[in-house]
C-alpha cells in the first residue's frame, strides 16, 4: 500500500538503520574508533584477535581471555575433510571471493545442530568456527587456482603467521614466515575488521534480522562486498594502476578521462560514502606500503603510479571539490603484491579482515530486543491499475 509518507533516500544516504556501540567515525574529521579506541593505537598496538576480542565483546581482553579465546579458535581451524573436497567441484579459474562465500554458505550444512540465533552457545561457536575457519578457507581458495595441495594449519604458530603459512608453504620446502610480512599483514587485517554501516555490514545485518544463522549472514556479507565500490575496489585499483602503465598514457591524461567520466570510470580507490577530508586508514596503509616495500626490497613503478596519482588528483580542483581523497584501497595493493598475494586474492584479505566486525553486528543486533526484521519502504513509480485485457 502506497501510504505517501515514505521518504526516498536512494542508497541510504541520510537514513540510520540502527544504534550501534561498537564503531564511531566523524568522516569530516577523519576519525575512526572501534569501541572508543583510536584506529591508529589499535594498528601500531594490538593484534587481529584481541580487537575481534574488543569488537565483539566490547572491552580489550584480559591476557587469560585473549590467551583462551586464541586456543579455542586454534583448536577450530581444520576443515571437515568433506568440505575440502568442496573445492574439487569448482573450477580452477573461480573468484577467490565466489569459493569464499560459498564455502562459508556450506559450513552451515556442517553445523546444522548448532545454528539457532537464540541460543548464545551457539552463537558463541559459530563466532569460533567462523574465526577459525575462514582464513584456511581463503587459503585453499588460493592454493586451488595455484593447483597445489592444501596444507594442515600448522597451531603451533599465531594467526597471522598461520594464514601466511597456508598460502605460501609448500609440502616440499621447509616455510619460514617473515616477521615484515606478518606485521603488516596484522595492520591491513586490524584496519579492516570493522566500519559501521558499510554496504556488507548492513547486509550481514538485513540478512541476521530474518533469523538466518551466522553462517548465511557471513556468506551475504562477503557476496555484498566482492563488488568493486566496495571490497572490490583493491583488486580494481591494482588493475587500474598497470591499465595506465601499460597503455603509455599519462598519469594526468587518465585523470583527465576520469573528470570527463569518460565510459564512466572513476579513479577506484578514492572517494568514500563517509570520509570527506582524509580516511585515517588510507594514512595508516600507506606508511605500511614504504615500510613493506622497503624492507623487502621491492620496486615496484605501480607504487610511484600510485603517488603520482594521489599527488595529481589532490592538486586538481574537480577531486577537491567533490572532497574525493584516497581511500583505505588505495594502497593496499600494492602491499599485498609485495607480499606475493594475487589481486583476486586482496578481496579476500579484506574478508578476513572485516570478518569480525561483521560477527561483532550480527550478535549485536541478535541481542538487541528492538531488532525488527528489515523491510525497507519503496516509492511506486509503475502503471496505475490495468485492466486485463479481453480474449487473452
Ligand atoms: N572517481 C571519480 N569521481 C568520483 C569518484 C571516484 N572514485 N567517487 C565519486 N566521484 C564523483 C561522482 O562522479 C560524483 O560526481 P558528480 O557530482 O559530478 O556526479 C561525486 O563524486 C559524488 O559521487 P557519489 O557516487 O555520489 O559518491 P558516493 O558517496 O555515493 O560513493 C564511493 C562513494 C566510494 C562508492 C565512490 O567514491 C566510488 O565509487 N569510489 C571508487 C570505488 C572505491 O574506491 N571504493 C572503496 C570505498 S572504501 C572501502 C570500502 O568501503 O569498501
Amino acid at each position: 500500500k502506497q501510504t505517501g509518507l515514505t521518504t526516498l533516500d536512494q542508497g541510504f544516504v541520510n537514513t540510520s538503520s540502527t544504534r550501534s556501540a561498537i564503531t564511531y567515525i566523524d568522516g569530516d574529521a577523519g576519525i575512526l574508533r572501534y569501541r572508543g579506541y583510536p584506529i591508529e593505537d589499535l594498528a601500531r598496538n594490538s593484534t587481529y584477535l584481541e580487537v575481534a576480542w574488543l569488537l565483539i565483546y566490547g572491552e580489550l581482553p584480559t591476557a587469560s581471555e585473549l590467551a583462551e579465546f586464541e586456543e579455542k579458535i586454534r583448536r577450530h581451524t581444520l576443515l571437515h575433510e568433506d568440505l575440502k573436497r568442496f573445492f574439487s567441484a569448482l573450477p580452477h579459474t573461480a573468484h577467490p571471493m565466489s569459493v569464499l562465500s560459498s564455502a562459508v554458505s556450506a559450513l552451515s550444512t556442517y553445523y546444522e545442530d548448532s545454528l539457532d540465533p537464540h541460543n548464545p552457545e551457539m552463537v558463541e561457536m559459530s563466532t569460533i568456527r567462523l574465526l577459525a575457519k575462514l582464513p584456511v578457507i581463503a587459503a585453499y581458495a588460493h592454493k586451488k587456482a595455484l593447483g597445489q595441495a592444501f596444507l594442515y594449519p600448522d597451531n603451533s604458530l599465531n594467526f597471522v603467521d598461520n594464514f601466511l603459512k597456508l598460502n605460501f608453504g609448500n609440502l616440499a620446502e621447509l616455510y619460514e614466515v617473515n616477521p615484515v610480512l606478518s606485521t603488516a599483514l596484522e595492520r591491513l587485517l586490524i584496519l579492516h575488521e570493522d566500519h559501521e554501516q558499510n554496504a556488507s555490514t548492513s547486509t550481514v545485518r538485513l540478512v541476521g534480522s530474518t533469523e538466518a544463522n551466522m553462517f548465511a549472514s557471513i556468506s551475504a556479507g562477503i557476496n555484498a562486498l566482492y563488488g568493486p565500490l566496495h571490497g572490490g575496489a583493491n583488486e580494481a585499483v591494482l588493475s587500474m594502476l598497470a591499465k595506465i602503465r601499460d597503455s603509455g598514457e599519462t598519469v594526468q591524461q587518465f585523470v583527465d578521462r576520469v573528470k570527463r567520466k569518460e565510459d564512466g570510470i572513476r579513479l577506484m580507490g578514492f572517494g568514500h560514502r563517509v570520509y570527506k577530508n582524509f580516511d585515517p586508514r588510507a594514512r595508516l596503509v600507506k606508511e605500511s606500503a614504504d615500510e613493506v616495500l622497503a624492507d623487502l626490497g621491492v620496486k615496484d613503478p605501480l607504487l610511484d603510479i600510485a603517488k603520482e596519482l594521489e599527488q595529481v588528483a589532490l592538486a586538481d580542483d574537480y577531486f577537491v571539490e567533490r572532497k574525493l581523497y584516497p581511500n583505505v584501497d588505495f594502497y593496499t595493493g600494492v602491499i599485498y603484491k609485495a607480499m606475493g598475494f594475487p589481486p583476486r586474492m586482496f578481496t579476500v584479505l579484506f574478508a578476513i579482515g572485516r570478518l569480525p566486525g561483521w560477527i561483532a553486528h550480527w550478535r549485536e543486533a541478535n541481542d538487541d530486543p528492538a531488532t525488527k526484521i528489515g523491510r525497507p519502504q519503496q516509492l511506486y513509480v509503475g502503471p496505475p491499475e490495468r485492466r486485463w485485457p479481453e480474449g487473452r
